[in-house]
């Protein structure tokens, strides 16, 4: 007959079978019971954090903005440009990177036909295509952005015409000053061209998709 203190011994073993746990096997220290158990918890926990990690990141985006005064790059006098046709302009975007902190924009004088109600003198396109960020170009003859990468097609304001690209092309903010261009800010648009905070390459902004994705206000 077991003592006392062999029962207790057995209950504090770390093998199942010591702990007459039924079905236990030689070696087995966890139970299938309380394994999958477990599991489930790792599973509803990395389901959990899918949902919750992206909005957690939305709400303290704002805390981490950049907090440096704005930055105005003259890209040119006000007759270099015209109401018809953008104009490419190179500026630095990232000062610390040298070439690979240079990014292609085009520039275009609003004229009285533009219809989208964004209050900027001059319409200044970002290159970075809105689907995985490849440069695109604009082709006068059909007015329209071609990306070279997936045939993303946009049209001459940038709005999505065709191919897998999810958002209209970034723009830039412009001031007019002393007779120069001024290129201030990124900023993204949802499919009305509503501003949005500058988001990534592939990121969504319309409908509910705008708190899913966090703002990347240094890109
Ligand atoms: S990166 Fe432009 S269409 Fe894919």
């Amino acid at each position: 007959m077991a003592s006392l203190k062999d029962t207790d011994k057995q209950k504090r073993s770390p093998y199942t079978v010591d702990r007459g746990v039924p079905g236990g096997f030689e070696g087995e220290t966890v139970t299938r019971r309380r394994l999958f158990e477990g599991g489930a918890l790792a599973v509803g926990g990395l389901a959990s954090a899918a949902f919750g990690l992206p909005a957690l990141g939305f709400a303290l985006g704002p805390v981490f903005s950049d907090p440096s005064p704005r930055r105005l790059r003259d890209v040119g006098a006000e007759a270099e440009f015209n109401d018809q046709t953008y104009i490419p302009r190179v500026i630095t975007i990232a000062p610390d990177s040298g070439e690979a902190g240079k990014t292609t924009i085009y520039v275009r004088k609003r004229s009285q036909q533009d219809t989208d109600r964004l209050d900027q003198p001059y319409i200044v396109i970002s290159t970075r295509c809105a689907h995985l960020g490849c440069p695109v170009r604009y082709v006068q003859a059909s007015e329209r952005f071609i990306c070279p990468c997936h045939g993303g097609i946009y049209d001459r304001y940038g709005k999505v015409a065709g191919g897998p690209p999810v958002r209209p092309l970034d723009r830039f903010e412009t001031v007019v000053q002393g007779g120069r261009v001024l290129v201030g800010d990124r900023f993204s648009l949802n499919s009305k061209l509503e501003r949005f905070s500058t988001r990534d390459p592939s990121n969504h902004v319309d409908g509910l998709w705008q708190y899913i994705y966090p703002p990347r206000p240094t890109t």
